[in-house]
C-alpha cells in the first residue's frame, strides 16, 4: 500500500455492491484491500482496479462466517504497520423460506456473517482509527432492517442488527473524529438474485445498480450521516414503516413475500 493514498477494506468485494464499492473507491483514489472468498474473482477485481485506477491493491479470500477467517481480516485491519481508512462491511447472504423448514446450520451460518462478522470487524477496525482521530466503517444493512420479513426472518433480523448496532456506534464516536455510517439499500441487481432471492412481479422502478446505491453511500458518508437509504422508493417505503403500526407493516410483508416467491 503507497503511504500517500488512503486505503479501504471491503468485504464481499467479489461481486454486487461490494465490487461496486472497491471500483469506486480506487477510483476516489484509495487504495483497496478486497475480501471474500472466491481469491479468483478477487484476483481478477485487483487486476482491473490496478490497470484502471492505478490503485495498489491487496487480495484476502477469507471465509467471513467462520472463526479463522474472521480472525485473519481483524488482524489485517489492526495492523499498524498498514493502517484502513475506511472498512465497508458488505459481506452478506439472505435465505429465504419458512424458518423451521431451512437447514439450520445454513441460518446460523446467515448469522455468523450478517451479524458476528460485522461486529468483530467493526470492533477491530475502530480500536486503531479512534487512537488516530480519523477514519470510519460503513455498514451493509437492508431496508429489510426496518421491519420483520417473514420468509426472510433470519435475514431481516440481522439486518436490524445492523443498523441498531451501527446507529448507536455512530453516537459513541461523536468526538473522536471516526464516522460509522449505515447504508440500507433496497432491491439491487447483484448477485444475490443468482443466489434466488429474486422477487418476481415487482415493478422495474424499485430495482438499483450496485454503482448507484454505492455513489450515495459515498456521498452521505463524506456528509457524515448515521444512516443512508438509497432511492427515493426505499426512503418513502422507510418512512411509510416507521409510522405505520408493527401489526399492519409484518403482515403487509408477509403478504409481499408470499407473492413474491
Ligand atoms: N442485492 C440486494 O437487493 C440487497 C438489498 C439490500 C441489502 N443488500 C446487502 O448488500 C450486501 C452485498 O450483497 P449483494 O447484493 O452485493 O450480493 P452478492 O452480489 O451476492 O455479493 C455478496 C458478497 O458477499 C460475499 N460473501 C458471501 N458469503 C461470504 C462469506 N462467508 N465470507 C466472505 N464473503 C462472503 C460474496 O463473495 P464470495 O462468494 O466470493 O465469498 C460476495 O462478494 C449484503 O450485505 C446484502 O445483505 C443487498
Amino acid at each position: 500500500m503507497s503511504a500517500a493514498r488512503p486505503v479501504a477494506l471491503v468485504t464481499g468485494a467479489s461481486s454486487g455492491i461490494g465490487e461496486a464499492f472497491a471500483i469506486a473507491l480506487a477510483q476516489r483514489g484509495h487504495d483497496v484491500v478486497v475480501v471474500a472468498r472466491r481469491a479468483d474473482v478477487l484476483g481478477d477485481l485487483a487486476t482491473r482496479l490496478r490497470t484502471d485506477s492505478g490503485a495498489e491493491v491487496e487480495v484476502l479470500a477469507a471465509d467471513l462466517a467462520t472463526d479463522a477467517g474472521v480472525a485473519a481480516v481483524a488482524e489485517r485491519l489492526g495492523d499498524p504497520n498498514r493502517p484502513v481508512d475506511l472498512l465497508v462491511n458488505n459481506a452478506g447472504v439472505g435465505t429465504m423460506g419458512r424458518f423451521w423448514e431451512l437447514p439450520v446450520e445454513k441460518e446460523a451460518a446467515e448469522v455468523a456473517l450478517n451479524v458476528v462478522a460485522v461486529m468483530r470487524l467493526t470492533h477491530a477496525a475502530l480500536g486503531p482509527m479512534v487512537g488516530r482521530g480519523r477514519g470510519g466503517v460503513i455498514n451493509v444493512s437492508s431496508i429489510s432492517a426496518y421491519q420483520p420479513i417473514p420468509r426472510h426472518a433470519t435475514y431481516g433480523a440481522t439486518k436490524a442488527f445492523v443498523s441498531s448496532f451501527t446507529n448507536a456506534v455512530h453516537e459513541e464516536l461523536r468526538g473522536t473524529g471516526v464516522k460509522a455510517m449505515v447504508l440500507a439499500p433496497g432491491y439491487t441487481r447483484t448477485g444475490f438474485q443468482a443466489d434466488g432471492f429474486d422477487p418476481k412481479g415487482l415493478p422495474e422502478m424499485v430495482w438499483q445498480q450496485p454503482d448507484e446505491v454505492v455513489a450515495g453511500a459515498l456521498k452521505a458518508y463524506d456528509r457524515g450521516r448515521a444512516v443512508c437509504v438509497t432511492g427515493a422508493i426505499n426512503v418513502a417505503t422507510v418512512a411509510a414503516t416507521s409510522v405505520l403500526p408493527a401489526g399492519i407493516t409484518r403482515k403487509v410483508a408477509g403478504a409481499l413475500t408470499r407473492r413474491a416467491y
